[in-house]
């Protein structure tokens, strides 16, 4: 990892169905960065065993993780920092980000099982085995305080969940200067000339 880092990678992480897609396209639609998703990073093998239904096990991830940490180094190697979704629901997940060569920062979206149910169940063209979100739940280790992130609650509009990340992370912009106020009206003739009469 390299904190001194000018370019940076957000991850946005979390168990699935939390929003981490919805406000990843957020994040980089308002930093004007790419944004990738971890899931189009799995090898030909992982992509065979999750269409076979079969789980994937912590050696198979690390092929995975590999591929994103080195899109992320290769991107800040172009100058150009970059937001990811991606669960990196376990610590050891999250180390392997990190040694990617630019700086790397989490974006927590934290809630409850039932808040993610309501989610998943409301989502069209997915489905998920409710033992699946389970098990991640079981999987998901939280940041801790020595990672460089911030934790954020996903349950407000999509909109101020990224609004509330980009603050937390500084990386909101500044608000844009007030604009200048326009020139006072010209005084109606009646009042110049009683202005004038009376002398005040
Ligand atoms: N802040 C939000 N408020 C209300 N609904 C939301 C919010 N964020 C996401 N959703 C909805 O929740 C569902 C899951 O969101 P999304 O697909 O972004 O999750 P995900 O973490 O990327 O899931 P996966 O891990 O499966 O890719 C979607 O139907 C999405 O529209
Ligand atoms: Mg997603």
């Amino acid at each position: 990892m390299s904190v001194s880092s000018p370019v940076t990678c957000v991850v946005v992480m979390g168990v699935s169905g939390v929003g981490k897609s919805t406000t990843a396209e957020l994040l980089a639609e308002r930093l004007g960065w790419p944004m990738a998703e971890a899931d189009g990073f799995h090898p030909q093998p992982n992509i065979d065993k999750m269409s076979a239904s079969i789980a994937l096990t912590d050696a198979d991830r690390i092929p995975w993780l590999h591929a994103i940490r080195d899109w992320i180094s290769e991107r800040a190697a172009a100058g150009e920092s970059v937001v990811v979704t991606c669960s990196a629901l376990k610590r050891t997940y999250r180390d392997v980000l990190r040694q990617a060569d630019a700086r790397v920062r989490f974006v927590y979206l934290h809630t409850t099982t039932g808040v993610v149910q309501r989610r998943i169940a409301g989502r069209s063209g997915h489905f998920m085995p409710p033992a699946l979100l389970g098990s991640q739940f079981a999987d998901l280790e939280a940041l801790e305080s020595d990672e460089d992130g911030v934790v954020v609650d996903p349950r407000a509009s999509p909109g101020e969940v990224a609004e509330t990340a980009l603050v937390l992370l500084g990386l909101a912009s500044p608000a844009p200067p007030d604009p200048p106020s326009p020139p006072a009206p010209p005084l109606p003739p009646t009042l110049l000339t009683s202005r004038r009469t009376t002398g005040a």
